[in-house]
């Protein structure tokens, strides 16, 4: 049996997710990452992995699909078993979603239902369905924002279901510390990805403006978030759980 640690990180294909899978790398982690739809630039991604040195592969997966979680969980069990050498995952990545603007007036129901089954009820059945395949003493990463924290203009669903996921984070951190399973969100600031169509990576007015807000002067890249919930996922961070920590350069301090 290899003892190589290993994670799995949801939406691992761009932005942030393939950000983190590639700080994994540089800490000799292998990656099972998963896409929603962009099988090809998954595919990438496990190619950028395995020339970094680790094995790596990647399983399609709609976090908003709650009914699709056991056949994925049995899809990885297998996954782990014939390709990785391994019984269990060190680590989860919770970080596939996607931006949906909500204002007063203009809000749909299916949006808020799809902001909800992707960015809250997801990540919680998705822990549920692979708690069992998560080693004991591994840990999980949930994504938040900085939107929990503070109020942004048609953020409103979006941000609140982030303070949800702040609040899961510790309960699950509670429910999941017995077994030595360390539970953290990470918070990111604006990030230059596509994330909400790419308009804190293309949008220089926008970019100005949230630049303005943060201490540091700055819109952030992927590379100041990957590193960091690598971090968190390690041993460095083992006396770390039930946290929020945000990864924003100071915005709106
Ligand atoms: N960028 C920011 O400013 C920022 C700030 C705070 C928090 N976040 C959070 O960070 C996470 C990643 O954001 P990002 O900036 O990397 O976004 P991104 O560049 O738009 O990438 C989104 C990733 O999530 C996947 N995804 C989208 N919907 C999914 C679903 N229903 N099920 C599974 N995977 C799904 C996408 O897969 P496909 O390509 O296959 O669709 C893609 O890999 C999100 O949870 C977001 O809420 C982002």
């Amino acid at each position: 049996m290899s003892d190589t640690r290993i994670a799995l990180v949801t939406g691992g294909n761009r932005g942030l997710g393939r950000a983190t899978a590639l700080a994994l790398a540089e800490d000799g982690v292998d990656v099972v990452l998963t896409y929603r739809a962009n099988r090809a630039e998954a595919d990438d991604v496990v190619t950028e992995l395995e020339k970094a040195g680790v094995r790596a592969a990647a399983l399609q997966l709609d976090v908003g699909e709650v009914g699709s979680f056991p056949a994925f969980a049995e899809e990885l069990r297998g996954l782990l078993r014939g390709t990785f050498d391994r019984d269990r995952l060190d680590h989860l990545v919770h970080n596939g979603g996607h931006a949906a603007l909500t204002r007063l007036g203009a809000t749909t129901v299916e949006d808020v239902d799809r902001l909800y089954a992707v960015h809250f009820k997801g990540p919680y059945f998705l822990t549920q369905a692979l708690a069992d395949l998560i080693a004991d003493g591994g840990s999980i990463v949930t994504l938040s924002s900085g939107l929990s924290r503070f109020a942004g203009d048609g953020w409103a669903i979006y941000g609140s279901l982030k303070a949800g996921v702040d609040q899961l984070t510790r309960y699950l951190a509670t429910e999941l510390g017995p077994r030595g399973i360390r539970v953290n969100a990470v918070a990111p600031g604006p990030i230059a990805t596509d994330f909400g169509g790419g308009t804190m990576r293309d949008d220089e007015g926008a970019r100005t403006h949230m630049a303005s807000l943060a201490a540091l002067g700055r819109i952030g890249e992927p590379d100041d978030i990957g590193p960091l919930i690598a971090t968190v996922l390690s041993d460095r961070a083992r006396w770390v759980t039930g946290q929020r920590l945000e990864a924003s350069g100071g915005t709106l301090l």
